[in-house]
């Protein structure tokens, strides 16, 4: 057993650690304001950050699984916004078409998305089917002649959705089936009858685009349907074992940002004669954030190398996702109480670690489903 990152994934660290420093901090007020990061995005896929895992035949930067989240984790300690768009462009708005595209998708759509040219997001969940995302209602009707499906239904909380290239939708083409009717398409930006609604005023994660994303006759070549019809749910599911590593790697990253800033803080505020660290109401708190964080990283990177070693990582990722997310909240709310009264100002980031961390038990399956999956496992 190696609790050690190798070299490579060393180099990974500190780069993208100096990279996020020097590129995000500066701009995380403006995304604040509810600006999106495209110019940040555009210089990650220059240094090839918006493909890692994704191998160079097919132009990413070819690295493993493992170096994928550790940028996620380094990236999140600055901006949980840029972590999050980074997974779902990774995780489950490319990968699909990686894993389970033809040839001719993966030639067409891939290169784009791992350089950052492309932007990608993922379109399971509707208004009535959140958890129970296998009763999802789109109806993706093949018509024979033309060789087109019609999709029409409409799809909520489409992370990236306002700006991406490529939406990765799951529709029903046999409602009779229930999740084995599901089928998925890769759809392209401007399809007509591909409707983007305005984005959501949302607790945190200001500067990403959450989005309604509605289908209204839209007509997707049959060329686009991606694995079989039939396939859709165990796609989803399959990106999303990997997607919810992604998720606890930026919570775990939220964790240490809010833990950083609230050593910091501690260590020079004095009170009562003495800097507060030194007090043992807050030096506990702090010896209890940093035990949190650090079993959260222990399963974060556990589930990355059962992932990075194409094992199965359904119920490691859960558990890292169920714990990371918990974390990231209680470390977020401890760090704004030792900051105290400035801690609830916006002078201070601890206050939008704190709206940015919730969302971790929520999104890409809420801690309740994860437990679900879990239990389901044992
Ligand atoms: N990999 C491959 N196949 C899987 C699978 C997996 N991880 N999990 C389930 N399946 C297959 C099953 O094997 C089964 O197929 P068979 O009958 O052939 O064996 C089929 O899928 C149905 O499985 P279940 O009966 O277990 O499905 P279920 O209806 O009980 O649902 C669930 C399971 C885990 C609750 C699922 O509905 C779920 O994950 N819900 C949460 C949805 C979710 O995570 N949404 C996230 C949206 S994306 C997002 O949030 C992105 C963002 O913005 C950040």
């Amino acid at each position: 057993m190696d609790f050690k990152f190798t070299e490579e994934h060393e180099m990974m660290r500190k780069m993208v650690s100096a990279f996020a420093e020097k590129e995000i901090t500066p701009h995380i007020e403006a995304m604040e304001t509810g600006v999106f990061p495209k110019t940040i995005l555009q210089k990650m896929g220059e240094l090839g950050l918006m493909g890692i895992p994704i191998s160079e035949e097919y132009g990413g930067a070819g690295m493993d699984f493992m170096s994928y989240i550790i940028a996620i984790n380094e990236i999140s300690k600055v901006s949980p916004t840029l972590g999050v768009i980074l997974s779902v462009h990774t995780s489950v708005g490319t990968n699909p078409i990686v894993y389970f595209g033809t040839e001719e998708q993966k030639r067409k759509y891939v290169p784009k998305l791992a350089a950052g040219k492309n932007l990608g997001a993922f379109c399971l969940t509707e208004q009535s089917s959140g958890s129970d995302a296998a009763s999802l209602k789109s109806k993706a009707v093949a018509v024979k002649e033309g060789g087109q499906y019609r999709i029409n239904g409409s799809k909520v909380f489409i992370t990236n959705g306002g700006q991406a290239d490529v939406f990765i939708v799951f529709a029903s083409t046999d409602p009779q089936k229930g999740s084995k009717g599901i089928s998925a398409f890769v759809v392209e930006k401007g399809t007509p009858g591909l409707i983007i609604g305005k984005d959501e005023r949302k607790m945190g994660l200001h500067g990403s685009s959450t989005v309604q994303v509605t289908f209204e006759d839209m007509k997707v070549p049959a060329a686009n349907l991606l694995g079989k019809e039939g396939e859709g749910f165990k796609i989803a599911m399959a990106n999303l074992d990997a997607g919810r590593i992604g998720i606890a790697a930026q919570a775990l990253g939220i964790a240490e940002g809010a833990m950083e800033h609230a050593v910091r803080y501690a260590k020079s505020r004095e009170q009562f004669g003495k800097p507060i660290a030194e007090q043992q109401g807050i030096g506990f708190k702090l010896a209890e954030m940093a035990t949190g964080i650090e079993a959260s990283r222990l399963l974060v990177y556990r589930a990355a190398y059962l992932r990075s070693q194409g094992l199965n990582c359904g119920k490691e990722a859960a558990m890292a996702k169920l714990f990371a997310s918990r974390t990231a909240v209680e470390v977020a709310i401890e760090a704004v109480q030792v900051f105290g009264g400035y801690g609830y100002t916006t002078d201070y980031p601890v206050e939008r670690y704190f709206r940015d961390a919730k969302v971790t038990e929520i999104y890409e399956g809420t801690s309740e489903i994860q437990r679900m999956v879990i239990s389901k496992n044992l």
